[in-house]
C-alpha cells in the first residue's frame, strides 16, 4: 500500500514536508489538520455553540468539502485565507478534543486513500488511528524555540505582523493541548520512525524520508 503518515507537532514542517515527499512521488496528500480548521470554521460561521460537542460534530457531518489544488471550498465557498486565521487553529485545537467530532471526520480521511496513487497522510493521529496499517509512519519533532522560530519567519515573510513570545507560548499551550487530550493524543506510532528536524533542512527531512520509505 503506498502510504506514509507524517505526524507531530504544530509548526514541525509537516506541512512543507508533506507537499514535497507527495510531489517527489507523484502521491496525493491528506491535511488533516485543514479539516479540524473547516470544523472550526463551520462552528465559527454557522453560530454554533463551541462548547456543544454533539452540535459542532453533526455541522461537520453536512458540509461539501473540496480540496482543488491549493484552494479549499467548504459549501461552494472559497475559506484557504480564513483556515489560516490564528483564531481557526486556536478553535480546531479545542474542538479536536472531542471523540464525536474526530468519529466524525474518520471516514471522511480515510476515503483520500481511494482512487489516488498512493498519499501522504500529514496530522496528529494519522499512524495510530486513522492509518495504522501505513507501512511507513514517520513522526517529526523539533525543538519548540525553532518551530516558534520558524513561525514567526513564515508570518513575516507573508508581511503579517508577529511576535516572537506570543507564538511560543502559543505553541506550547498547543502542544499541551495536543498531547494530553484523552482521545488520540499527539504520540508516535509504536513503529513510527522518529526524525528530530530542528537542525535539519527541509530537504534534508524529505530525503530522509524517501529514503526510509525505498528501503
Ligand atoms: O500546525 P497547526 O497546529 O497550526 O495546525 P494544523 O496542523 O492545521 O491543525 C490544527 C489543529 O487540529 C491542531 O492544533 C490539532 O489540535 C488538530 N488536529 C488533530 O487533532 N488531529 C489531526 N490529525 C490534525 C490536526
Amino acid at each position: 500500500m503506498n502510504l506514509i503518515t507524517i505526524d507531530g507537532p504544530s509548526a514541525s514542517g509537516k506541512g512543507t514536508i508533506s507537499a514535497l515527499v507527495a510531489k517527489k512521488l507523484g502521491w496525493a496528500i491528506l491535511d488533516s489538520g485543514a479539516l479540524y480548521r473547516i470544523s472550526a470554521y463551520a462552528v465559527q460561521t454557522k453560530g454554533i455553540n463551541p462548547e456543544d460537542e454533539g452540535a459542532v460534530a453533526a455541522v461537520v457531518s453536512d458540509l461539501d468539502i473540496q480540496f482543488k489544488t491549493s484552494e479549499v471550498f467548504v459549501d461552494g465557498v472559497e475559506v484557504s485565507d480564513i483556515l489560516r486565521l490564528e483564531s481557526t487553529g486556536k478553535m480546531a485545537s479545542k474542538i479536536a478534543t472531542y471523540p464525536t467530532l474526530r468519529q466524525a471526520l474518520l471516514d471522511r480521511q480515510r476515503n483520500f486513500i481511494h482512487g489516488v496513487a498512493g498519499l501522504v497522510a500529514d496530522g496528529r493521529d494519522m499512524g495510530t488511528v486513522v492509518f495504522p496499517q501505513a507501512p511507513l509512519k514517520i513522526f517529526l519533532v523539533a525543538d519548540v524555540n525553532e518551530r516558534a522560530n520558524r513561525r514567526y519567519k513564515q508570518l513575516v515573510d507573508k508581511g503579517i505582523e508577529a511576535n516572537f513570545d506570543e507564538i511560543l507560548v502559543d505553541l506550547k499551550r498547543r502542544d499541551e493541548q495536543d498531547m494530553n487530550r484523552a482521545v488520540a493524543p499527539l504520540k508516535p506510532a509504536e513503529d513510527a520512525v522518529v526524525i528530530d528536524s530542528s537542525y535539519m533542512g527541509i530537504q534534508e527531512v524529505v530525503e530522509a524520508i524517501l529514503g526510509a520509505w525505498a528501503d
